[in-house]
């Protein structure tokens, strides 16, 4: 049963286009019960980074505050999302062996095997977000999970590790303090968005999880149970807007509301040509479109995100794993026709995520925009967050909250 203070969670997530805040309360029966949301308009940043701090506070305290009169609650500490064009990563392995007098793998050959994967050549501007063990070999036999107790002279670790441009990292603890708030941990969104939308049985057999928001599109490889490739794609649905906006030279809001009301990924799927007003610039007369004649605008887009990501999963030897084929999550999954593109070049089937596993005002985060946002609670959720009612905001708890972060991040 959690404490009173472990009760609430507080999920935030920066992105291209817009902040999204969840609070989470667990209840008596330990479900996880969405009691309030905010949300607010982004301009500050580009392609997932920073690019106007100020900018990124006022928003950050806007979604927060509206977050916070929902749910009646003051927020102090959140779970935030990371992501962006400067987030690398790699695959390391560890190798100890086994230290105490009966060979007993005990938790600190565990912890030791863990630091000794991390010992890789990281560039100083980079540091570690995320060590994730994938698997243990216990004296060569792979494929194990949890190696506790278990009898060896050698324990070998592999692992997927996570890194961050340092100053992108410092930015956006920089812009949640100065809104006020302690950072408890940085969790990058593809992984946040896979835990509200991906299945015990599609990690196992094998899946990609594709989010594409306004700036980038973040992707995520699960197989057996563990991620084994993430990247980033400095692409997504916002390049749809401005691809309509130069080719018909239109006003970026009306390039937007096109997009959204008519836009098809798939120039196959569409049947009915309704023409389409489009405005222009400098009060000359609308134009008249088809919908034929827009897709041709957003079909090759769809196909370069589908196609570069999955050439980089050639590259890496995985396109052939996710057996369980794609989820699609973030803004850009709700686009006509894009599971379809997805499933045409992939070879593969796939699904647009939806979260999953929530009460309360579940119905309000229904949608593959707030993958990443609802995942980000559920982390929380199960790394025991403490979010206290009515905290004190102050210097003395974000200092607290750097070493907090810096402790597990290094
Ligand atoms: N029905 C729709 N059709 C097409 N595009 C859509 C639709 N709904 C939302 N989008 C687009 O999705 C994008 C917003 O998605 P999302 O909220 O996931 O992005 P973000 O998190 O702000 O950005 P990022 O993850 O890149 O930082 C916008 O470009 C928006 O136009
Ligand atoms: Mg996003």
């Amino acid at each position: 049963m959690p404490r009173t203070e472990e009760k609430y969670i507080v999920a935030l997530d920066i992105g291209t286009s817009k902040v999204c805040v969840l609070v989470g309360e667990v209840n008596d029966r330990g479900q996880l019960e969405i009691i309030g949301k905010g949300t607010s308009p982004m301009k500050g940043t580009r392609r997932g980074n920073i690019i106007n701090l100020d900018q990124a506070i006022d928003a950050v305290k806007k979604a927060v505050d509206e977050a916070e009169v929902m749910a009646g609650l003051q927020i102090e500490s959140v779970f935030v999302g990371i992501a962006g064009d400067h987030i690398r990563s790699v695959n390391s392995r560890g190798v100890v062996s086994v230290m105490g007098r009966h060979k007993e793998i005990a938790r600190e050959d565990i912890e030791r095997v863990i630091e000794a994967s991390k010992s890789i050549n990281i560039p100083t501007e980079l540091e570690l977000l995320h060590v994730i063990p994938r698997e243990f070999v216990v004296d060569g036999q792979d494929g194990i999970h949890d190696p506790l107790g278990m009898t060896a002279a050698r324990l070998e670790a592999n692992v997927h590790i996570v890194t961050g441009a340092r100053t992108h990292n410092q930015n956006v603890l920089t812009c949640v303090n100065k809104a006020g708030i302690a950072v408890q941990e940085i969790v990058l969104e593809q992984l946040a968005a896979a835990e509200a939308v991906l299945t015990h049985d599609e990690r196992e057999m094998g899946v990609l999880l594709m989010d594409i928001g306004a700036g980038t599109t973040d992707y995520a490889v699960f197989l057996e149970g563990n991620v084994v490739h993430t990247n980033v794609l400095p692409v997504g649905a916002g390049h749809f807007t401005s691809d309509i906006s130069v080719v018909l030279r239109t006003p970026m809001e009306d390039a937007e509301r096109i997009k959204r009301r008519y836009g098809c990924a798939l120039g196959s799927l569409v049947t009915e040509d309704d023409p389409i007003e489009v405005p222009t610039v400098g009060g000359r007369a609308p134009k008249i479109l088809s919908k034929h004649e827009l897709t041709n605008i957003l079909e090759p887009r769809a196909a370069e995100i589908a196609k570069l990501v999955y050439r980089d999963l050639e590259k890496v030897g995985l396109d052939k794993e996710i057996r369980s084929g794609v989820v699609l999550v973030g803004g850009g999954a709700e686009m006509e026709g894009m599971v379809e593109m997805v499933e045409q070049v992939f070879n593969q089937q796939a699904r647009k995520g939806t979260p999953r596993g929530f009460g309360g005002l579940a119905d309000t985060v229904a949608g593959p925009e707030w993958a990443a946002t609802a995942g980000l609670l559920l982390w929380g959720f199960r790394s025991q967050a403490k979010v206290r009612k009515r905290p004190v905001k102050g210097l003395a708890k974000v200092a607290q909250s750097f070493r907090q972060w810096f402790a597990t991040s290094q």
